[in-house]
């Protein structure tokens, strides 16, 4: 995608912020081409919202109403994104569930970032119930978003040894700082083509991503 113009995110959060403003910088230094249009919470409160406007971001905010009225909130958030009309919209900490048909008319158009080696550690707590199973490894996940929750196909995999001492605030900081590298990552194979969407799984350099590609951190 070089050479054209930068693809068009839409960052959706729902607190620090810390993955949307990883982005935004890597955009904004031209270590991805990408550019960051609209960043959207569900809680007014969130703090990436003050750090998006900091870095001249358009912010949006559409109060959760209640997952019995998650359909009127779609609706909603399909309209800003009508405006916005990003070509990518990035999940990074948004904590609201989707529903398959709003995630099924993105396929491929979709990412998420889970903290943990997906398939393990789904859903909440993650680094917590990582120290006591006793796991050794832990990580996070870039992964396409689908209609089942925290299992679309994963991209990219940034993978930490646990300490025996870790606690759970300092396992969480330190998986964390890999996000800040993965996640502008993917996003930039995507802008450059080198990642694409096609025939329900996704596909790198050419070729049908059969398993997730992992890096190791210290
Ligand atoms: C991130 O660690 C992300 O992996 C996690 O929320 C945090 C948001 O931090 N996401 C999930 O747990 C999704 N299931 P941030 O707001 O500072 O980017």
């Amino acid at each position: 995608m070089s050479g054209q113009d930068p693809l068009r995110l839409a960052i959706l959060i729902s607190g620090r912020g810390s993955n949307m403003t990883a982005i935004a910088r890597a955009c904004a230094d031209g270590r991805i081409h990408a550019r960051v249009d609209l960043v959207l919470s569900e809680r007014p409160g969130a703090a990436g919202l003050d750090s998006a406007r900091a870095l001249g971001i358009e912010t949006r905010t559409l109060a959760w109403p209640g997952a019995a009225e998650r359909e009127r909130f779609e609706r909603d958030l399909d309209e800003a994104l009508a405006t916005a009309r990003p070509q990518l919209i990035v999940l990074a900490g948004f904590m609201r569930i989707l529903s398959p048909r709003f995630v099924e008319a993105r396929a491929g158009r979709m990412l998420n970032i889970h903290p943990s080696l997906l398939p393990d550690y789904r859903g909440l707590h993650t680094h917590r119930r990582v120290l006591e199973a006793g796991g050794r490894v832990h990580g996070a996940s870039v992964h396409f978003v689908t209609a089942e929750l925290d299992g679309g196909p994963v991209i990219l995999q940034s993978r930490v040894a646990v300490w025996p001492d870790d606690t759970e605030d300092a396992l969480s900081a330190r998986v964390q700082a890999t996000e800040h590298i993965i996640y502008p990552r993917v996003i930039g194979w995507l802008a450059d083509g080198r990642l694409a969407w096609r025939d329900d799984r996704p596909w790198l350099d050419g070729k049908p991503l059969a398993a997730p590609v992992v890096e190791d951190f210290p």
